[in-house]
């Protein structure tokens, strides 16, 4: 390899450890839960997805379990040929029915959703405007569409009256519904009556709103009370977080989700995701649309750590959802902070650029439905040493 290149390499990673921006990975053994074992020691886990405890759910393992002797592991193929199965067609189905759109298309992540969707229906005439803190994969599929593009501040109404001049075809704002990073739940409605005062769309990355609010339909049990999403709507829902799978959908009118396997890209060119990870997604759901035990559960619990940590002093953000931000700004002291708390048992990493922007690093807790009450008040204490208390 060229001693040129490995130089760079060593020099980015050098000035990445030096501005205390390094990544470094850890490796799981046991299920994802609300406790994990990472290098032999037990941790009370602040730090997944899986709010609702689905990835190790009896009724889950118990479908997967039998839908792998029928279907076996990997998809084996694009779902253009042959890897689409007939659970793929079920959870798609699914899926369109409880949100309330004619069609859904599954991809193999939100990622990927996002960087080949936003693309595949927009392009160079259009005009997109998106949030400001929105993930990086919507970032990405904006970008790669060449449709003119302009950010709004975090959880404003943009005004498109001023790009009311300029030639563009179609208008779209693109938004998360709870934003990952920041917990806080925008105001979808408003968001979509600007669209349509516009004739423009809404693309709503529901990541960390389906499963959890709008009474378990996410972005959806927010914009309409009927059967049907208003058309101009479109909704992009992971399986990685409350499903406790892994995969997405986007979900629109059979119109737009036919043009999606024509165009999208993500779509045509990769391997769809195994009938197992549909399979899990599937039981899910239907836990998901039977049973609000587990979101009253989480709940409670998101309810409890905000009093008691506003009684310990903790500064919190304005969020109602599963996602507690604690924003320290500088880096040191997050990493400092994640650091103690893993000495105290709990696993919880830092939050750093350019995940979040320069001067909002921070400790990014999420609540389950698995935590107990007393793993909670255990994590306050801990977080009231180092923070309010000092080290
Ligand atoms: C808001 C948001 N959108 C999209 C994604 C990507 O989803 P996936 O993990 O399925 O690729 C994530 C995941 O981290 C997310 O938080």
């Amino acid at each position: 390899m060229s001693a040129k290149f490995l130089r760079r390499v060593s020099q980015e990673i050098s000035d990445l450890t030096q501005r205390n921006l390094l990544r470094t990975l850890d490796a799981r053994r046991s299920c994802q839960g609300g406790r994990i074992e990472i290098d032999g020691r037990e941790l009370v886990n602040f730090c997944s997805n899986d709010y609702l405890g689905m990835s190790s759910d009896k009724a889950v393992i118990q479908r997967v379990s039998e839908e792998v002797k029928a279907f076996g592991v990997g998809s084996g193929s694009a779902s253009l040929l042959s890897g689409r199965s007939s659970l793929h067609e079920e959870l798609e189905k699914k899926l369109a029915r409880f949100v309330g759109t004619e069609s859904a298309l599954i991809f193999s992540s939100g990622y990927l959703a996002n960087t080949g969707g936003i693309p595949a229906l927009m392009g160079r005439k259009d005009f997109i405007f998106h949030d400001r803190l929105n993930h990086a994969s919507l970032i990405d599929g904006v970008l790669a569409s060449n449709a003119a593009q302009k950010r709004y501040p975090h959880g404003r109404v943009p005004d498109f009256s001023g790009f009311a001049s300029r030639k563009c075809d179609v208008k779209m704002l693109v938004t998360e519904s709870v934003f990952s990073m920041d917990g806080d739940l925008v105001d979808l409605n408003a968001l979509l009556d600007e669209a349509l005062k516009n004739e423009g769309v809404l693309y709503v990355d529901d990541a960390h709103g389906f499963g959890i609010v709008g009474n378990g339909k996410g972005a959806a049990g927010i914009l309409h009370q009927g059967p049907k999403m208003p058309s101009s709507v479109l909704i992009m829902i992971t399986f990685g977080k409350a499903l406790g799978s892994m995969g997405a959908a986007l979900l629109g009118s059979n119109d737009v989700i036919d043009l999606l396997v024509q165009k999208a890209r993500t779509y045509i060119y990769d391997t769809a995701i195994p009938p197992i990870c549909v399979a899990a997604a599937l039981e899910a759901l239907t836990a998901v649309e039977a049973c609000s035990k587990r979101r009253e559960s989480l709940f409670e619990n998101i309810d409890f750590f905000r009093r008691h940590a506003t009684v310990a002093g903790i500064q919190l953000q304005d969020s109602n959802s599963p996602i507690q931000p604690i924003i320290f700004g500088d880096e040191e002291k997050t990493i400092s902070v994640a650091n103690h708390l893993m000495k105290k048992g709990f696993y919880v990493r830092p939050i750093r650029p350019p995940t979040v922007p320069p001067g909002t690093s921070r400790i990014r807790l999420t609540l389950t439905s698995s935590h107990s009450q007393e793993d909670i008040l255990r994590l306050i204490q801990a977080i009231k040493d180092v923070v309010v208390s000092g080290p």
